[in-house]
């Protein structure tokens, strides 16, 4: 149990920079697309709906890990604020629904101009979750201290 924590940990802390990148990538690729008059193509789709992807497998991830400490009795977030991992949780989960918003209202919206709306404002809702949500006194790589 305590080497598939190792595991599943290890690809969270990668997987978070996935998820940054394409949260970045997001809202660089939809922010120019506002106010104008620029049709919405899948080159402005593809990073919200990678966004959304890595956002839901480190859900995934990380709703295995709170199990699977809970199993063995590994401390979450040991030596952090009581409450951080509450927040890590909370946080996380928002951010995976913001992304989910960002994908499907940015398919769905009537215009383009409105499918760049919903992608620059939800996917930048999600990020602003992530970087709340992020541990950022953890290692920075995977079993790197
Ligand atoms: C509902 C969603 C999430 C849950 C349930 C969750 C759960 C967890 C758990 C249980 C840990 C292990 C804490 C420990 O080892 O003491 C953890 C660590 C971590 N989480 Fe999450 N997490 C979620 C979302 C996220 C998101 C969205 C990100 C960033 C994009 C993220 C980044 C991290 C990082 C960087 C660590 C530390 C990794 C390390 O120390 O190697 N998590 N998370």
């Amino acid at each position: 149990m305590a080497s598939l924590y190792a595991i599943l940990l290890g690809i969270h802390n990668l997987n978070r920079w996935l998820v940054l990148l394409s949260g970045i990538w997001a809202l660089l690729q939809n922010i120019p697309g506002l106010g104008g008059t620029r049709p919405f193509t899948p080159a402005e789709r593809r990073p919200v709906a990678m966004f959304m992807g890595t956002l839901h497998l480190q859900v995934v991830l990380g709703l295995a890990l709170f199990a699977i400490m809970g199993m063995s009795n590994i401390p979450v977030f040991a030596g952090s604020r009581p409450s951080f991992q509450w927040e890590h949780l909370g946080l996380g989960l928002l951010s995976a629904v913001f992304a989910t918003v960002a994908s499907s209202q940015s398919r769905k919206a009537a215009t383009d101009q409105g499918k760049y709306r919903a992608a620059a404002l939800w996917s930048g809702l999600a990020l602003l979750s992530i970087l709340l949500a992020m541990p950022w006194t953890r290692s920075l790589i995977p079993f790197v201290r």
